[in-house]
């Protein structure tokens, strides 16, 4: 997930560069770890900056570029390449005719590279996006036109993209491209706009136009057309922007949380992205550990604090599963203050969003002195943790903004998944053909959860219902306990309600004290798909109701057992039972968010906590 911006203005000034980092600031929530903008008259200039929107700012401030028609610009949230520099965009061509800025993964920019070395074309830095910059220079040498070279050069690329260009030869023009990324058109008076989303220009103008999946525009000053990647003609309609800046920023969203709620389908679908190869075989290109050694392993210890070590608690349940081998979760400042059990055959797993928790990094520091490889599942590129590990496995959910996590824990269990289903087809626990199954599977889960948002006013119905509660217990079983945890979790840290999870079957050793008329008490049911498990969960569920409890129970679709005893149901959809969690915890963030909403709490910034915490 990154921003982008590009524009074209009647005349040479200074106001290119200047719409172009303004839209750039109202970005910055989409990436962060770097910056660039590039101005096209005659030779391109661009600038970029590692780091911050302001050391762009402060670097422009000491050498402003010139004065131009039009101009492009990007914050990047890295994925091919660390955040340096170089791997900034724009991606300059290697005549210096044409320069790139994209959102998402181009995942067959190897062959693409190759390509360009037969033709003498090396690469300068480890981004998947500068082949895109050196196609599109030479298709524009043979077609003399940036709109038609661009579509020439689409049609040669797979996977996510946005891609704004603009060539030096061309300063009256921007040119931008559209799959699987957003992209929005602004229409100015005399003037026009490209951008990730309106917030890209929400200063300027309120009118503008949604760019449909395979199209390309083509903006001037005074003119915008869209056609297809086919070259046809697209006319789109206008819409008016009614959000204000502040609300553009969050996609229209009252916080960052519930945006990123709403953004979960696609942190998973992007975490998948590219990981199959063409014989359907699961391939972890970033998984720099030798195979013998991955072979070999023979225990998996998780180190995380918090959510993330939710994730990994998920994580035990399918890697035992899948691989036989045996998982054990800890929490990272526990490991690191005890004396593990570690040896060379222990693969350490760290999970963490930002990659800077200083608990993690920690136990990661002392899991490597034990001689323990150790293999980071990480959101932020470049971070401290992903840096010192010996793999990364980056999830692809975007910067999280929200303190609470939500979009980063569920691709940080995909993550998981595919970290197990690798293993269990190198060390051939399963065959190709099984983990191609669960493969299938897993695509199939970001509609779900979008299925689940879907349903979203029902979970808020609900949580008004309960604002003035003061105690809520969760349980659940098998993955379903994790998920327990995470939902009492959440409603602690957003609404400040003592809320506890359990496991459902230590209910009966001890905490069913708690159970008293009234008291409420959410259940995650499993699939009936498992019976046993179910059943062991409908006699938890009898069991508090017995005692008065409130049950409100997450199940199924078609799990008509579970109404009987329960105040409330809220569905999801069927689901193989280790990819639960994806889908059953969606409501638990929902309930929370709105009954801290509901309190009039500040939902994205809860007090005493922090997004990252960079203390031990
Ligand atoms: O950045 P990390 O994933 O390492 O952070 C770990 C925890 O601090 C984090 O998951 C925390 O529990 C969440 N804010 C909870 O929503």
């Amino acid at each position: 997930m990154c921003g982008i911006v590009g524009y074209v203005g009647g005349e040479t000034s200074t106001r290119a560069v200047d719409v172009v980092l303004e839209g750039l600031s109202r970005l910055e929530y989409r990436g962060y770890d770097s910056a660039g903008v590039a101005v096209g008259p005659g030779m391109i200039t661009q600038t970029k900056k590692a780091g911050k929107l302001q050391n762009l700012l402060d670097d422009l401030e000491a050498n402003p570029l010139p004065a131009s028609r039009n101009s492009i610009g990007h914050t990047r949230w890295a994925t091919h390449g660390g955040p340096t520099d170089e791997n900034a965009h724009p991606h300059l061509s290697f005549d210096g005719a044409v320069t790139v800025v994209h959102n998402g993964i181009i995942e067959n920019f190897f062959d693409l590279a190759r390509q360009l070395e037969e033709q003498g074309i090396t690469r300068v830095t480890q981004t998947d996006t500068e082949v895109v910059a050196h196609h599109l220079a030479l298709r524009l040498k043979e077609t003399g036109d940036l709109t038609e070279a661009l579509r020439e050069t689409v049609g040669e690329l797979e996977g996510s993209f946005t891609i704004v260009a603009l060539a030096g030869s061309e300063p009256d023009r921007v040119v931008a491209a559209r799959r699987n990324s957003p992209l929005v058109v602004g229409l100015g008076d005399g003037e026009n706009f490209v951008g990730s989303d309106v917030a890209a220009f929400v200063g300027q103008t309120k009118r503008a136009i949604e760019m449909g999946q395979d199209e390309i525009v083509t903006i001037t000053a005074t003119t915008v057309e869209i056609q297809t990647f086919e070259g046809e003609t697209v006319e789109r309609e206008e819409f008016t922007v009614d959000w204000n800046a502040d609300a553009a920023v969050k996609g229209g969203f009252d916080t960052f949380m519930e945006k990123e709620i709403h953004d979960q389908p696609t942190a998973v679908r992007d975490t998948l992205l590219g990981r199959m190869s063409e014989t359907g075989s699961l391939m972890l290109d970033e998984l720099r550990i030798e195979e013998s050694i991955l072979k070999r392993i023979d225990k998996i210890i998780v180190v995380a604090c918090g959510t993330a070590a939710y994730a990994g608690h998920v994580a035990k349940y399918a890697i035992e599963h899948w691989c036989r081998i045996p998982v054990e979760v800890e929490l990272a400042h526990e490991f690191r203050y005890r004396d593990p059990v570690v040896s060379e055959k222990t693969l350490v797993v760290a999970i963490t969003q930002s990659g800077e928790t200083m608990d993690t990094l920690m136990a990661v520091r002392h899991a490597r002195d034990q001689g323990a490889k150790v293999l980071a599942i990480v959101n932020a590129h470049g971070s401290t943790i992903a840096r010192e590990s010996d793999a990364v496995l980056y999830t692809h959910a975007g910067p999280e903004v929200a303190v609470a996590s939500t979009k980063a824990f569920v691709a940080q269990i995909t993550a998981t998944y595919l970290l197990g289903l690798y293993l269990a087809q190198l060390r051939g626990n399963k065959y190709s053909d099984e983990v191609l199954t669960y493969l299938e599977e897993l695509m199939a889960m970001p509609d779900k959860i979008a299925d689940v948002i879907a349903r979203e006013d029902e979970v808020k119905e609900l949580a008004r219902s309960m604002k003035d509660v003061t105690s809520v217990l969760f349980l659940g079983r098998h993955v379903g306990y994790p998920v327990a945890l995470e939902g009492a979790l959440k409603l602690k840290e957003l609404a400040y309600i003592h809320a506890e999870g359990f496991a459902a079957g230590e209910l009966k050793h001890g905490p069913i004290a708690l159970v008293e008329e009234g008291q409420p008490v959410f259940f995650i049911v499993p699939t009936p798909r498992r019976p046993l498990l179910h059943a062991k969960v409908l006699s938890n569920v009898q069991e508090v109701k017995a005692r008065g409890a409130r049950v409100l129970c997450i199940a199924e679709e078609g799990d008509d057992a579970v109404a009987e005893f329960a105040d409330h149901v809220l569905r999801i959809p069927e689901t193989p039972t280790l990819l639960h969690p994806l889908v059953s915890v969606v409501p638990l963030q929902i309930f929370a968010c709105a009954l801290a909403g509901e309190k009039g709490l500040d939902v994205d910034k809860p007090r005493n906590l922090a997004k990252s915490v960079t203390v031990e």
